[in-house]
């Protein structure tokens, strides 16, 4: 495997963990980003001895700027995941402006923000990846979650565009669609309603993280050079198309 440079947005906790770590077993040279929580990326970097570095996907310029400082400090990004994400979860009744504004800054602005910075870099280059993480809610809609669907069936849309664009140049883009995995995103989650998710999964449990991350290091490997602008759905059969 060649030591290709990776870089995971939300890479330090839960699904963005498993991911850094699967790339690293596979022999990448990752940088893991974080938002907010310095005490779980220090033990994270204690743990696996990947860096972490802290910026906010949200903004633009210092998405800019991370990448830059990236490509000095360790090298060219041949691999980007877009894996950070939050949720704001409401019913349209009671969310507010700033809960639907603040996922899609996240979530799926945080998508343009580190390809604007990683994608031409990539395409002069002729070789990168692009993972994003969408979701099956992104898919199928959710109660309580106009925002956060509306930001994921977004990446699905902006991944094959951006597809479209890398494919005469060797940069592929793909999307994820995860289901429910066991992470802290589920915490707000009632248990009744938490009982009746569940329900809905014909495999009958939640996923696993590195249940996704065994994806993402198919995704960015040579074997999936003629895979682009499709979406691998790991949801446990929850929403089959
Ligand atoms: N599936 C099925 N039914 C659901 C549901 C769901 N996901 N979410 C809500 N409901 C039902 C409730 O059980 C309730 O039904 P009854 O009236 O029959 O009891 C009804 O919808 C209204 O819900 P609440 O009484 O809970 O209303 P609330 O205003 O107190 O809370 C809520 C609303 C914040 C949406 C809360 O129900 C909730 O957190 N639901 C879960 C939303 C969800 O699935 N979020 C996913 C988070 S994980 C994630 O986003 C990662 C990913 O990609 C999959």
């Amino acid at each position: 495997m060649t030591d290709r440079i990776a870089v995971v947005t939300g890479g330090t906790r839960g699904i963005g963990e498993a991911i850094s770590l699967r790339l690293k077993d596979w022999g990448r040279t990752v940088v893991a980003s974080y938002g907010g929580n310095d005490e779980a990326a220090k033990a994270f970097t204690e743990r696996t001895g990947i860096e972490a570095r802290k910026w906010n996907v949200g903004d633009h310029e210092e998405c800019v700027e991370a990448c830059a400082a990236i490509e000095k400090d360790v090298g060219a990004i041949d691999i980007m995941v877009n894996n950070a994400g939050i949720t704001r979860d409401a019913t349209m009744m009671k969310m507010t402006y700033e809960q639907w504004e603040e996922v899609l800054r996240v979530d799926l602005s945080g998508c343009f923000n580190m390809a604007k910075a990683t994608f031409p870099g990539m395409r002069t280059r002729g070789w990168g990846r692009i993972v994003n993480v969408g979701s099956v809610n992104g898919q199928g809609g959710q109660i309580g979650q106009v925002n956060y669907a509306a930001a994921k069936s977004g990446i699905h849309g902006f991944t094959k565009s951006l597809a479209m664009e890398g494919a005469r140049h060797g940069v592929t883009v793909n999307a994820i669609a995860p289901g429910y995995i066991a992470t802290d995103m589920l915490a707000t989650i009632p248990d009744n309603v938490m009982e009746k998710i569940v329900a809905q999964i014909p495999v009958g449990r939640l996923g696993d993280p590195d249940e996704i991350a065994r994806g993402v290091t198919f995704l960015t490997s040579d074997n999936a050079s003629f895979v682009t602008g499709s979406t691998l759905s790991i949801n446990g059969g929850q929403h089959m198309y």
